[in-house]
């Protein structure tokens, strides 16, 4: 979770590698030649930012590219609703660039001090204010996350024993909902617990992550996107999807947010039973993977689109996983992922100011099919820097 040092030394090799990064793959797959090649479309994308004057307006943020299109297309911050407010800022902490950084995560810092408008308060503010703080160990910051950690734990239902998703959409599913998504939200809590904040944001992360175990999964461990719990006795009441191809298909990121949620939450708690299942879940998801390029279409039950940002989310996630669990073969896995996703088809290189292409949003809403999307550039890079951090410890041993 801390890339600093794996930061500070890819600033060092920023300078010394002068090699262009081209979409031609001349020297096999580097993870360190990949970060600058991310450091140079950030730069594209800041330049593509700056009005006539130099001026960016921070508001604004980078959050797709279509398949037709070759520049990102911007989404207001000011209001609670843009989920992927986060992305972009983390992507400039993760690249080293923590100036522009500190000016786009400042726009969100007022999401920490109002009602919670949805669980995705996580994803905001992970992506800009924890990762930021990773850099600085600002006090300001620490006390912007924990402001947050509060904030989102107010959607927390005890009888239900999870957080609420998505409180505009209680009538629309009869209940309590509760989506696999929900569990990288997770990391906000127990950061907090683990900074001062108080003990029962812990509990409430774990109770979260308890009932998710045993209500949001089949049999064979694969996940559903939605649960359902009545609001007021807290029974489990029902599963479907809102994002899959069906309420009983695997859908791609869904089951990537559950091997990164349970890695995660076992990383922070040390509790063995979410090792168990972050192993679980992943395996349901690698014995089912389509090809050796091991990169899934958007929902496993179909054969059209890929999604490169559930590949990116787990390649992230089993680098971790592969540490924590001792099994290298999970960091072979993240490796092939990382290449592949590292390559056309998947790299924008000159074609786009993205890090890569072929992405799938929301399928049942047609929205963002076949798509660069700043998530899945957010956690492809989080990934090599992780890969990094883990290859110089390992050479160092
Ligand atoms: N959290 C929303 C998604 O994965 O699309």
């Amino acid at each position: 979770m801390n890339h600093k040092t794996a930061i500070a030394t890819l600033l060092i090799l920023a300078t010394s590698i002068t090699a262009c990064v081209t979409e031609k793959n001349d020297g096999g797959f580097s993870a360190e030649r990949q970060v600058e090649y991310c450091q140079q479309q950030v730069e594209r994308t800041l330049s593509e930012l700056r009005d006539s004057t130099g001026r960016i307006d921070y508001v604004m943020t980078p959050r797709n590219i279509g398949p037709q299109e070759h520049h990102w297309n911007l989404r207001r911050v000011d209001t609670p609703e843009e989920w992927c407010a986060g992305f972009f800022p983390g992507i400039l902490w993760m690249a080293g660039d923590s100036i522009e950084a500190a000016r786009f995560t400042e726009k969100l810092r007022y999401l920490a001090y109002q009602p919670v408008y949805d669980h995705d308060l996580g994803f905001i503010m992970i992506g800009s204010f924890l990762k930021g703080w990773e850099q600085n160990q600002s006090e300001d910051y620490k006390q912007v996350l924990l402001a947050a950690a509060d904030t989102l734990a107010t959607l927390f239902n005890p009888k239900a024993g999870t957080m609420l998703s998505w409180p505009r959409n209680v009538r629309m599913f009869g209940g309590h909902n509760t989506i696999m998504d929900n569990m990288i939200n997770l990391e906000l809590l127990l950061w907090a617990s683990q900074h001062g904040g108080s003990p029962r944001l812990k509990e409430i992360a774990m109770t979260h992550a308890d009932t998710t175990m045993s209500c949001h999964f089949r049999n064979d461990a694969t996940s559903y996107h939605v649960a359902v719990y009545d609001s007021i006795t807290g029974e489990h009441k029902y599963n479907c999807t809102h994002q899959g191809a069906g309420d009983e298909t695997m859908w791609a990121r869904g089951q990537a947010w559950a091997i990164y949620g349970y890695t995660m939450v076992y990383q922070y708690t040390h509790e063995k039973r979410y090792l168990d299942w972050a192993e679980k879940v992943t395996d349901a998801y690698l014995s089912s993977l389509p090809d050796s390029t091991r990169i899934p279409y958007w929902d496993f039950s179909r054969d059209d689109f890929r999604d490169a940002s559930a590949a990116a989310i787990v390649a992230s996630a089993l680098v971790n996983l592969s540490e924590l669990s001792g099994k290298k073969a999970y960091l072979d896995e993240a490796k092939t992922m990382l290449e592949n996703l590292s390559k056309p088809p998947y790299i924008s290189g000159k074609e786009k100011p993205s890090f890569i292409m072929h992405s799938v949003g929301n399928m049942p809403a047609g929205t963002e099919i076949d798509y660069s999307i700043n998530y899945a550039d957010y956690y492809y890079l989080e990934a090599l820097l992780r890969l990094i951090e883990i290859q110089e410890k390992n050479a160092k041993k």
